[in-house]
């Protein structure tokens, strides 16, 4: 079998073994979040609302004073909760998805409201205090 042949038949087989909804769902989950460069104020970001494109629920932010972005993450209830994206094994940064936070050092995960879900990480993640405020989300950088 040729390698071109080979390829071809393993991605068919892998396609077949997971279920095309599962292939969609996983090939979502993995897809690019939408990333949102702030600016602080008095130790505080400001997010419109409208930031959130759609039924996206989850969106980065990045400030400059920061050493690690926060992923912002709108819940059913239109609450809002602000996870610094820093492990808390041994600090190093965190990959997000739709479903939830990783970290690729030592393989631990973490859920949308910053619970460990994969070890070694023991520590829930640093969350910000957040408030909905005239359209805005206002995470205090400061609190948590
Ligand atoms: S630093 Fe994240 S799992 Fe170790």
């Amino acid at each position: 079998m040729e390698r071109r042949d080979f390829v071809k038949t393993t991605c068919v087989s892998c396609i077949g073994i997971l279920g095309g909804g599962t292939l969609l769902s996983l090939l979502n989950s993995c897809a690019p979040l939408p990333v949102l460069k702030t600016s602080s104020k008095e130790n505080t970001l400001l997010i419109p609302e409208s930031s959130f494109i759609e039924k996206q629920t989850v969106l980065i932010i990045k400030n400059s004073n920061l050493e690690f972005d926060i992923l912002l993450v709108k819940k059913k209830d239109n609450t809002y909760n602000a996870l610094y994206m820093q492990c808390t094994h041994q600090n190093q940064p965190l990959a997000a998805t739709k479903t939830g936070l990783f970290c690729s050092a030592h393989g631990s995960a973490f859920n949308l409201n910053g619970e460990v879900t994969v070890e070694p990480a023991t520590q829930s993640l640093k969350k910000f205090k957040t408030q909905t405020e005239n359209n805005n989300v206002i995470i205090y950088l400061t609190a948590s």
